[in-house]
C-alpha cells in the first residue's frame, strides 16, 4: 500500500493506483473527460490536471500513478484557471452550441465540466469548419462536429468489444473519428454493440432510438438482466412514461462490465412484431377476440379430462426465455398435475441434455465465464460465440491483441476463424475423432499435465487425420498450443451439445484435464447454452426432444420468443392448440386459443446464466391492458381445473445435478 496526501487528506491506496482513482476512493472529485473506469487511461484531454508537490507543472491525474508520500492538490486558483483554458479550447475547436445538442442539459460531460468551472462563455472565437456527420448506421449517428477527440469510443471499440473498427484519421485540428479505412459506419466492420455510444461524453455519438427522448434526470434507471441469450449481462433499462427509451450495459455487471451486444442493446428497441392484447378463440375457423374468462374456461375444460393420460393427453412446450418461476409452474402444471409425458422446452435440450446427462454422473464439471478473462489460450469448438453469445466473444476478441492464443474449431467455419491462431474446419461428425486425436498427440509428445494413457496413439492420430480431413501438421500445432498454455480454457457450444453425445463431452472434458484447463485451482471448461434460461429449463427437466404422438392437445407457452418454422410445422398437426404468447406469429395463427401475455420487461423473474449465475430480471414497465403475466395465466388455468400449483422454483432448480455450480 502507498500513503499519499490529497487536499490535506491522508489516504492509503494499493500500489499502481492512479492519483485520479486514489482521489475517487477518498471521495474527492476531479473533473475528467477522456477518462473512463473501464478503459485504459489515455491522458488526452488534460482536464484532470492536479498539482503535485515537487512537480514543476500541473500533471494529468488519470495517468499518474501514486508514489509514496506524494502530496497532491486538486483545487487551486491556478488549476481552476488552467481547466477553464482547457475547456475554452475544446469548446472553440468544434460546434459545441449546446442548445441544439440532444445531450445538452445534464447528459453532456463537456457541458457539465464547464458548469463545474463556473464558465458562462468561452473567450476564444470558434474557428471550426464543418466536420463530417455519418448517419449510415442503423442504430446511431456519428457527428464529428461534437467530438472532443477523447478517443473513448476508439478505446471502447478496441478494449471492450475487441473489434477495432473505430480509429482517428487526419491530424491535429482536422482529426476525425472514422470506421475502418474511413468507410461509412453502416458499411463498416462494426458489430453494432453500441459500446462507443455508451462511453461518448458529448453528443458526438447518439442513439437513434433514444435521442431527444429525455435527459438522465427525467429517466428512471432500472437495473436488470439481459434476456437476449444465456451470457446473463447486467443492464440498466432507462424508462420514461412507461417506455424503455434506452438500454445500457451496467458498468457494475460481473461478466459484462458495461458491454452489451446488438441483441441486448438494440433489438428490443426495434421490436416490430404485432402485439396481442386480447385473448382469441377459434370460432367458425377464425380467431376472434373473447374475454379472459371464456378463453381460460375453454382451455381448462379441454385440458382437465386429459389429466392422467401420460401419452395421449396433452403435450406442452415452453420457451427458454421465460423466467425460472414460470418454467417451474409450467412443469408443475403439465408434468405433475396433468401427468403429461411430453413436457419440454423450445430448445428441446439442444444445448443442455447431453451436458446434464454427464452432470448426473459426475456433478458440476463446468466453470464460470470470467475464466476467459485470465486465459492465455482458448480452444473454442462448435460455439460460434462471436455471433451467438457476442459478449462472450468480446471477452475472447479483446484479449487476442494482448497475446491470448485462439484455436477455433467449427466444420462450418465461423466469425472467429479469421482471428484464430489455428482455425480447424473438420469434417461434420468428426468431432470425437478430432478430440481423441488432439489428446493422443499431447500424450504421445509427453505434454500432458496429468498422467493419461492412450493405447496405440499413432493409430488414433492417423484415424483423426483421416476422419477430420485435417492435415497432421495442423492438428499437431493445435495440440501443442493447447498443451503449452499456462491457463487454457475450452469453450464448447451447440455444435457439440446438439449431437446429444455424452461421450463426446466427456472426451472434451478429459482433454481439458489433460492440458491443465481443469485442475484443483480452476475450471477452464464450459459450454455456452442457448437462450436466457436454457440451463434453468434443463434443471426443471424440460430438455426432451419434442414429438407429437397421439396427444389430443398441445399447450405452447411461447412468451415473447420467436417461433421457429420447424416448431410451427410440427405443431400444425396438433388436434387442439393453445398458444400463450405476446406477439402474433405463424403459431398463433394456427392456434385454437391464444392467451396474450407479458414480455420480458413487463414481468420480474429469475434467469440462470450459461455459467450458473442465478440473477433476477426486474419489471421495468407496466403491460398493456388486457395482457396477463405468464405465471399468472398458468396458475389461473390450474385453479380452474382444481389443481392449484405451489412451486418453489429455487428448490426445484437445485433438485437435479447441474453441470455448473448454481449460485
Ligand atoms: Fe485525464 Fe482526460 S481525464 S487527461
Amino acid at each position: 500500500m502507498v500513503q499519499i496526501t490529497i487536499n490535506g487528506k491522508q489516504i492509503e491506496v494499493p500500489e499502481g493506483t492512479t492519483v485520479l482513482r486514489a482521489a475517487e476512493l477518498a471521495g474527492i472529485d476531479i473533473p475528467t473527460l477522456c477518462d473512463h473506469k473501464e478503459l485504459t487511461p489515455y491522458g488526452g484531454c488534460r482536464l484532470c490536471i492536479v498539482e503535485v508537490q515537487g512537480f514543476r507543472v500541473p500533471i494529468a491525474s488519470c495517468t499518474l500513478p501514486v508514489s509514496p508520500n506524494m502530496v497532491v492538490n486538486t483545487e487551486t486558483p491556478a488549476l481552476k484557471k488552467s481547466r477553464k483554458f482547457v475547456l475554452s479550447m475544446l469548446f472553440s475547436e468544434r460546434n459545441h452550441f449546446c442548445p441544439f445538442c440532444q445531450v445538452s442539459g445534464g447528459d453532456c460531460d463537456l457541458q457539465n465540466a464547464a458548469y463545474r468551472e463556473e464558465m458562462t462563455h468561452w473567450p476564444m472565437q470558434p474557428g471550426w469548419n464543418g466536420y463530417p456527420v455519418d448517419s449510415s448506421h442503423p442504430y446511431f449517428v456519428l457527428d464529428n462536429n461534437r467530438c472532443i477527440l477523447c478517443r473513448r469510443c476508439v478505446r471502447a471499440c478496441a478494449e471492450m468489444t475487441g473489434n477495432f473498427t473505430l480509429s482517428v484519421a487526419e491530424r491535429g485540428a482536422a482529426s476525425i473519428i472514422v470506421a475502418d479505412t474511413n468507410v461509412p459506419l453502416g458499411e463498416s466492420t462494426c458489430v453494432k454493440c453500441g459500446a462507443c455510444v455508451q462511453v461518448c461524453p458529448t453528443g458526438a455519438l447518439i442513439d437513434r432510438t433514444s435521442a431527444y427522448q429525455g435527459h438522465e434526470t427525467e429517466i428512471t434507471p432500472v437495473k436488470s438482466v439481459c434476456v437476449g441469450c444465456s451470457v446473463g449481462c447486467s443492464v440498466t433499462l432507462r424508462v420514461r412514461d412507461n417506455r424503455i427509451v434506452r438500454i445500457e450495459g451496467d458498468w457494475d455487471g460481473v461478466v459484462n462490465r458495461g458491454s452489451l451486444c446488438e441483441h441486448g442493446r438494440y433489438h428490443p428497441m426495434t421490436e416490430s412484431r404485432q402485439r396481442i392484447t386480447t385473448p382469441l378463440m377459434k370460432k367458425n375457423g377464425k380467431l376472434e377476440p373473447v374475454s379472459w374468462d371464456e378463453a381460460l374456461g375453454a382451455v381448462a375444460d379441454k385440458l382437465k379430462p386429459l389429466a392422467g393420460d401420460a401419452h395421449n393427453g396433452v403435450a406442452a412446450i415452453a420457451s427458454t426465455r421465460l423466467p425460472a418461476e414460470v418454467l417451474a409452474s409450467f412443469r408443475a402444471l403439465f408434468a405433475e398435475k396433468l401427468g403429461a409425458q411430453m413436457v419440454t422446452s423450445t430448445e428441446e435440450g439442444m444445448t443442455t441434455a447431453a451436458v446434464a446427462a454427464l452432470a448426473a454422473k459426475t456433478g458440476a464439471f463446468e466453470g464460470r465465464l470470467d475464466v476467459l478473462k485470465t486465459a492465455d489460450t482458448v480452444l473454442c469448438i462448435g460455439a460460434n460465440v462471436a455471433k451467438s453469445h457476442m459478449v462472450a466473444g468480446f471477452l475472447i476478441k479483446r484479449a487476442l491483441p494482448k497475446g491470448m492464443k485462439l484455436i477455433n474449431i467449427d466444420p462450418e467455419g465461423d466469425a472467429l476463424d479469421e482471428l484464430a491462431d489455428v482455425a480447424l474446419k473438420n469434417q461434420p461428425g468428426s468431432d470425437l475423432a478430432l478430440i481423441e486425436g488432439l489428446k493422443a498427440i499431447v500424450i504421445k509428445e509427453n505434454l500432458g499435465r496429468v498422467p493419461m494413457a492412450v493405447p496405440n496413439a499413432d493409430k488414433v492420430i492417423a484415424s483423426a487425420v483421416e476422419t477430420t480431413g485435417l492435415p497432421l501438421e495442423k492438428l499437431t500445432l493445435a495440440a501443442r498450443m493447447l498443451a503449452h498454455a499456462i491457463s487454457p480454457v475450452i469453450l464448447y457450444g451447440k455444435g457439440i451439445t446438439a449431437q446429444r453425445n455424452e461421450q463426446l463431452i466427456e472426451a472434451l472434458f478429459n482433454l481439458a484435464v489433460l492440458v491443465g484447463a481443469v485442475d484443483q485451482e480452476r475450471v477452464g471448461f464450459l459450454s455456452v447454452k442457448g437462450e436466457a434460461n436454457s440451463l434453468a429449463a434443463a434443471q426443471f427437466g424440460l430438455d426432451a426432444q419434442f414429438a407429437l404422438n397421439g396427444q389430443q392437445a398441445v399447450y405452447a407457452a411461447i412468451g415473447d420468443d420467436y417461433v421457429s418454422k420447424y416448431l410451427v410445422e410440427r405443431l400444425s398437426k396438433a388436434p387442439y392448440l393453445v398458444v400463450q404468447a405476446a406477439y402474433e406469429s405463424k403459431l398463433t395463427e394456427q392456434a385454437d386459443v391464444v392467451l396474450p401475455v407479458t414480455i420480458w420487461s413487463e414481468q420480474e423473474g429469475h434467469y440462470v446464466s450459461m455459467d450458473g449465475r442465478v440473477q433476477k430480471a426486474e419489471k421495468a414497465i407496466i403491460a398493456p391492458e388486457g395482457v396477463r403475466e405468464n405465471g399468472a395465466v398458468l396458475s389461473e388455468i390450474a385453479m380452474r381445473m382444481n389443481m392449484p400449483i405451489h412451486t418453489d422454483w429455487n428448490k426445484s432448480l437445485h433438485e437435479r445435478k447441474s453441470s455448473v455450480v448454481l449460485s
